[in-house]
């Protein structure tokens, strides 16, 4: 074929691919289309790979075929078997292994540079772009990885600190910046590896000291990190397909960190900064007696289901442990047949990472409409009889209203308290993802229901069927 025909159809196909992203994008935006934006991106991904691969300066395909052999496979069957609980730690691989792989490309391109001027400079777009690569890739690879094994247990949750931190982090800083600088006017390959190596360390410094409870909003900034890093591989490839796919990600995961701040009401230098995460202590009256919990059982709740004209279901993350989504799904419909309105209430944070109770009920065909938005929700509580906490914690604690000095004040919450009954569907008196104690669990209007949210929702069917 034409060079100047095959170099034409390249930029054809990556116009296609950046309108699929985009689109496939707008759909993810809401469960009803995401199943759909996922194809659509998944769509253009592939097209944009073949029309990469077709580039006339590929000389040899057998390694990229063998790439795509082995990290496909690895792929597909990690998609298929990782748990719903445990996704967010898959982003945060995936997501490490993307700035790991624009950090690779600047090092390759920076080499390529060295072997044809040793000892001249870069010019300056490339300078920036395999810099920026290089350093904000590797930072991203590396905090990534940390925010991956804290996630999956393999290094402790809680935030790990050490005296002089954030000056030693900001001497480091100093360091690979000042050496990517020189490394661009005297281009010697050790110099960039340096810059790499320091790198890597910020990246691990970086994230330690994040407790796991911010966890996710870092994953989604290191996200908006890795866009911006493979957006600037592309300034130094000449790909405007890369360009344009770093900028939606970039962008895509700025505005989901500044979403998840807000709905946490954390800022980014707080979640960066503040080493957020510590346990409650044991809630006590003003005379320091242990505060009453009162329990239900699942027949006498059962009765007071089937009679109450309005029920509200609010999921946390401990339904998606215990994959509660189908009983839960199946009471629902079992009280709308008996004429009870039963909604379910949605926090934009339940869970570990955005969307993740929708996604949730989604798989178990919960009718959307059924679903309400923190905001619709609130005002419909004080006409709740009976609202069902299963596996939700934080999200429903009143300090966050109430509290001053509790550290989740200021986070919007879904304001169960103000309906007419409580039932909380947990295993323990344990505190939630904040380690905050929760004093709703004492409110005389609560009552506890103790045990796995599974069993104890499938236990509840077989009653409401028997009343
Ligand atoms: P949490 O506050 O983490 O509470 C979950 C509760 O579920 C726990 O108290 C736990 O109590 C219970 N639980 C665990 N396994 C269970 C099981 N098998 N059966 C029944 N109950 C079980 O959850 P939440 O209210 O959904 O709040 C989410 C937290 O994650 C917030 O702190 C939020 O800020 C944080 N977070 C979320 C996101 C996103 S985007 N979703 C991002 C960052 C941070 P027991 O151990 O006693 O059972």
């Amino acid at each position: 074929m034409d060079a100047g025909l095959r170099a034409d159809l390249i930029q054809v196909a990556y116009l296609v691919a950046a309108f699929c992203f985009i689109l496939g994008l707008r759909w993810l935006s809401s469960p009803r289309t995401a199943r759909k934006g996922n194809l659509v991106a998944a769509v253009g991904m592939a097209i944009a790979l073949v029309a990469t691969i077709a580039d006339a300066s590929v000389e040899t395909y057998i390694w990229i075929a063998l790439a795509a052999i082995v990290g496909g496979a690895v792929g597909a069957v990690v998609a298929r078997r990782v748990q719903m609980t445990a996704m967010p730690q898959l982003v945060a691989l995936l997501n490490g292994l993307g700035g790991g792989a624009a950090a690779l490309i600047a090092v390759a391109e920076y080499h390529r540079e060295s072997v044809a001027h040793a000892g001249g400079s870069l010019p300056p777009v490339l300078a920036v772009g395999v810099m920026f690569s290089a350093i904000v890739g590797s930072i991203s690879f590396s905090g990534s990885i940390v925010a991956f094994a804290k996630l999956q247990e393999l290094l402790p949750g809680r935030p790990i600190t050490w005296p002089g931190q954030k000056a030693l982090n900001a001497v480091g800083a100093a360091v690979a910046l000042g050496l990517a600088v020189y490394a661009s006017f005297d281009i010697a390959d050790p110099l960039l590896w340096v810059a790499v190596a320091i790198a890597l360390v910020l990246g691990t410094a970086a994230v330690l000291p994040i407790g796991g409870a911010d966890m996710p909003v870092v994953i989604a900034f290191l996200n908006a990190c890795t866009g911006l890093a493979a957006a600037a591989t592309g300034f130094m490839l000449d790909n405007t397909l890369l360009i344009i796919a770093g900028t939606l990600v970039g962008a895509s995961g700025t505005l989901l960190t500044k979403l998840m701040g807000d709905a946490m009401n954390r800022s980014l230098t707080s979640v960066l900064f503040g080493a957020f995460g510590g346990g409650g202590a044991v809630a006590t009256g003003a005379s320091g007696e242990a505060l009453p919990v009162l329990e239900i059982s699942p027949s006498d709740l059962a009765a007071q289901l089937v009679y109450a004209r309005r029920v509200s279901i609010v999921p946390g993350y401990g339904l998606a442990v215990a994959q509660a989504q189908h009983p839960v799904r199946e009471l629902a419909d079992l009280l709308g047949e008996r004429g009870v309105q039963v909604s379910f209430a949605i926090h934009p944070v339940a869970g570990r990472m955005p969307g993740h109770m929708n996604v949730l009920l989604a798989e178990a065909d919960v009718p959307y409409d059924q679903l309400l938005e923190m905001e619709e929700a609130n005002p419909e509580f004080p006409q709740t009889d009976v609202v069902l906490v299963i596996g939700a914690n934080d999200v429903v604690n009143p300090a966050a209203r109430d509290d001053p000095s509790s550290p989740l004040h200021g986070m919007p919450i879904l304001e169960v308290d103000r309906a007419e009954n409580v039932i909380v569907f947990k295993r323990s008196m344990a505190t939630g993802f904040a380690g905050i104690e929760n004093l709703l669990f004492h409110d005389p209007k609560t009552r506890m229901l103790f045990g796995d949210a599974r069993k104890s929702l499938v236990q509840l069917v077989q009653e409401v069927q028997a009343v």
